[in-house]
């Protein structure tokens, strides 16, 4: 069975007092669901976030990691260091990462190893630019990239992994992947773990879809049996709208059987 995740990926936005006001108000707005749900804060609101979250439920994850322990790496973080100020997430590879901070694919292999040597589930991102898309390429970037990320790992590994499919145009655009589409995408994913693991093993993999998910639109994600929650950007600001994106989700999600079974 896999489980499902909502993840809030609030990027380089909040201050202290924002924060704690959104906690706040996410508690009162919040129902509690079956799906995990997990926010990443900026590194300076770890700690803080931490603690507000204690005894909700909802979980905590950083936005990135570093690949190394401890040592002589000026403005990194590391694995531990996340691990013990509370998180068990982290995101890596997000595309912002890999265009803006040219992030490769080796070190985005790199970060999901350590992670997951630390005890911390990576929350991979993948997905191709508008301009590969339209040229026919964006399945071979899909495939490259996810294979890239997972070639590291044995089938044993798989529960310890989610690949969020984030489809470059659509992040921040407003214009999000038609539901079938990330559907289709997060088979691809699993097809590429299966040439790596075997079909039993990419069965289990967690995909998450991501890209300008709003509350009026979680539900047709979660009516599609190929995913398994959101990564959630601009939407999760606002504690109201997420709230609104995970009951969304979980109105529309019923799939007891295929749940229980694997998906293919
Ligand atoms: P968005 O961002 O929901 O604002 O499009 C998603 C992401 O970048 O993870």
């Amino acid at each position: 069975m896999r489980g499902e995740v909502i993840a809030a990926n609030w990027k380089m936005n909040m201050d202290v007092c924002s924060a704690w006001q959104y906690l706040e108000r996410l508690k009162k707005a919040w129902k509690p669901s079956s799906q995990r749900v997990v926010i990443f804060p900026p590194f300076t609101l770890l700690w803080l976030v931490g603690m507000g979250l204690q005894g909700t439920g909802v979980e905590l994850g950083a936005q990135d990691v570093f690949w190394e322990a401890t040592g002589s790496f000026t403005g990194e973080v590391s694995p531990l260091m996340i691990k013990e100020i509370g998180c068990n997430w982290v995101i890596v590879g997000h595309s912002e990462r890999r265009n803006i901070l040219l992030e490769t694919d080796q070190m985005v292999a790199k970060k999901a190893r350590a992670a997951v040597d630390n005890g911390l589930t990576p929350i991979i991102c993948v997905g191709e630019s508008w301009e590969e898309k339209q040229s026919g390429l964006g399945e071979a970037k899909l495939r490259h990239q996810v294979n890239a990320a997972l070639s590291g790992f044995s089938a044993h590994e798989v529960d310890k992994l989610v690949i969020a499919y984030e489809p470059i145009w659509a992040i921040g655009t407003g214009r999000a992947a038609a539901p079938e589409d990330a559907a289709w995408a997060a088979s691809l994913i699993r097809g590429t773990a299966s040439d790596l693991w075997g079909d039993r093993a990419a069965a289990r993999l967690r995909v998450l879809y991501g890209g300008s998910v709003k509350p009026a639109t979680a539900g047709d994600f979660g009516a599609r049996p190929e995913l398994d929650g959101m990564l959630v950007g601009g939407a999760s600001l606002n504690p109201h709208d997420f709230a609104g994106v995970i009951s969304g989700w979980a109105e529309r999600r019923r799939f007891p059987t295929l749940q229980a079974g694997g998906l293919g």
